[in-house]
């Protein structure tokens, strides 16, 4: 399929009704199959709620998990109250309260429910914190063989290679340019608020 296809195709199948997207199903595996991270980031806006009631949401069948992500390295990911991304050791801190959302197939947005930031990557591959939603906001979720969630930047690469977020033994995030899917650093446990 052409991308040129990709790009007017899929804003329609995010807000048409349930009937047309049932009707182009084969089409969207097919779309989807086609896409880079990148475009699939492009085609993204998750600041808009009726894409999640209308779309993906009815695909995946329900898109918001809240979750502590907690690091391989024994760090919980937090972004606290001025939007700074940082690991705690506390297991009872709100600031790593997170809301994991699908926005699309395999892609999420993770936002910090007390803080209201959402976990963000900049080209540089820096993790920061951001108020307003964009396509630094959108990572490639993926469960490694380990059990392990990893999250690659959806939207930026380092001469083709994935940036990860990170929480190093120290509980800082590693710069992206520096993250390897194989680091312990890149691995997280999502748990659930207990
Ligand atoms: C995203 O959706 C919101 C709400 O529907 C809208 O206001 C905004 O302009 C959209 N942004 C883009 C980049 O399409
Ligand atoms: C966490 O949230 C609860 C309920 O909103 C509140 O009672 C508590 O003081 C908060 N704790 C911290 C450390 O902010
Ligand atoms: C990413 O963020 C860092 C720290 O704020 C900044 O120094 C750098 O210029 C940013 N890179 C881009 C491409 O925005």
């Amino acid at each position: 399929m052409h991308k040129w296809i990709l790009t007017w195709i899929l804003p329609i199948l995010l807000y048409r009704s349930y009937f047309y997207i049932i009707f182009l199903m084969g089409t969207i595996s097919l779309a989807c199959n086609d896409m880079t991270p990148e475009q699939m980031a492009t085609n993204v806006n998750c600041s808009s709620p009726e894409r999640h009631t209308r779309s993906y949401d009815y695909m995946e069948g329900g898109d918001v998990r809240v979750r502590r992500l907690f690091c391989r390295t024994q760090w919980y990911m937090r972004i606290d109250k001025r939007g700074k991304v940082k690991g705690t050791r506390e297991a009872n801190n709100n600031y790593s309260i997170l809301e994991i959302r699908t926005v699309a197939v395999g892609i999420v947005a993770i936002k910090g429910v007390e803080s209201d930031y959402f976990l963000a990557m900049n080209k540089s591959g820096r993790l920061y914190g951001k108020k307003v939603c964009n396509e630094d906001c959108n990572f490639i979720e993926l469960i490694e063989e380990n059990h392990y969630n990893t999250y690659a930047s959806a939207k930026w690469t380092h001469k083709g290679k994935e940036m990860f977020i990170t929480l190093n033994h120290k509980g800082v995030p590693m710069k992206g340019k520096k993250t390897k899917k194989e680091h312990r650093a890149s691995h997280f446990l999502p748990l659930a608020i207990s």
